[in-house]
């Protein structure tokens, strides 16, 4: 067994600062929005884990296709002793880097879902001997301080994530990642690629409805960490393609109108009927977009990799 370190970065209550504010802002303004990252309690993770086997949800499986087929490669373009995986949920498709970095020594994940990096880490820690697995609970939007693990560092941001950020969150995120690299390093980036529409809105409105629990499930958190009194029974599910912004938006569309209390705010949130809450974000892109949003940010796409479909690409970047 190797290696197993758990480290918050951050105080325990800072996190309930955050939803705090977050949820302040996001219910006061017009449209009503809610950041994505609080999705992730322990049921929100599993959630997401359910949706990744989906039949609509392509995105898990390409990007899966393409680690199996350009791992080796990928490994080779790196050389990465240290690999820093951002927004690493359940680590399940990174075994395949781990087991092509032949020099690997540490893997780093980052998340804010406790529950997700616990159970990733120590089935990692168990199954790989030699290899330190030291998890941090953080937000990767914060400035992150890494370990001091051997490089050359490999950063992966796989799944899609980053087109859960705002065109300039994403902005100041690259920035930000692009500072954590010295020469030698290098990012792994997941993207998933503009495609059919209707392809795109069934993989957010699947048929099972896992994915309306999935954002339900903010309002479940909102209750019991802010004493609020959602009725999740009270909301619908709604996934739009918004074509101009080649982005998915999540909504929570409000059946009635109907009035929420929010008493760790002081807050009392009225919704009319048919309002909806912008929950989510989900970019999609093409080569050219995400060559010049690396390119802002001092990061040179070096390869590009797409599954047999050209649904989801994964590329590699170095800083310029
Ligand atoms: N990379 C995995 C999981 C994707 S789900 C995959 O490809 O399957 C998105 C993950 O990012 C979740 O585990 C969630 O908890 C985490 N996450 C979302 N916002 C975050 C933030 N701001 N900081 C850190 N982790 C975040
Ligand atoms: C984590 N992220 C890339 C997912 C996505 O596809 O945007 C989250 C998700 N939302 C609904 N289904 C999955």
């Amino acid at each position: 067994m190797s290696p197993f370190h758990l480290t918050r970065t951050l105080p325990e209550d800072t996190t309930g600062a955050a939803l705090r504010a977050d949820v302040r802002e996001g219910l006061t303004g017009s449209p009503k929005t809610l950041p994505p990252k609080w999705f992730y309690d322990a049921r929100g993770s599993e959630l997401f884990e359910e949706i990744t086997a989906l039949p609509e949800y392509y995105p898990t499986r390409c990007e899966r296709e393409i680690l199996r087929a350009r791992a080796d490669g990928i490994a080779e373009a790196s050389g990465a002793r240290t690999l820093v995986e951002l927004g690493s949920g359940s680590s399940e498709k990174t075994r395949y880097l781990i087991d092509a970095l032949t020099d690997l020594r540490a893997y780093v994940p980052v998340d804010v879902s406790e529950s997700a990096l616990t159970r990733a880490g120590q089935a990692l820690a168990a199954e790989r001997p030699g290899l330190d697995v030291h998890a941090l609970i953080a937000d990767f939007t914060a400035r992150l301080v890494l370990p001091a693990t051997p490089g050359p560092r490999l950063v992966a941001f796989l799944g899609g994530t980053i087109g859960n950020l705002l065109p300039a969150e994403r902005a100041a995120f690259l920035a930000s990642v692009r500072a954590l690299l010295t020469p030698g390093d290098a990012l792994l980036l997941g993207t998933d690629l503009v495609k059919d529409e209707e392809v795109l809105v069934r993989a957010y409105d699947d048929a099972a409805g896992v994915t309306a629990a999935f954002n339900k499930n903010v309002l479940s958190v909102i209750n019991r960490e802010l004493g609020a009194d959602f009725d999740p029974g009270a909301f619908d599910h709604v996934a739009v393609w918004d074509a101009g912004r080649e982005w998915i938006e999540m909504r929570l569309r409000s059946r009635t109108a109907q009035t929420v209390k929010i008493p760790a705010l002081g807050l009392v949130v009225d919704f009319a009927a048919g309002e909806d809450l912008r929950t989510e974000v989900s970019a999609k892109f093409r080569q050219d977009g995400v060559r010049t949003e690396l390119a802002s940010a001092g990061l040179e796409l070096t390869r590009w990799w797409t599954d047999e479909e050209r649904r989801f690409a994964l590329s590699l970047s170095t800083a310029r």
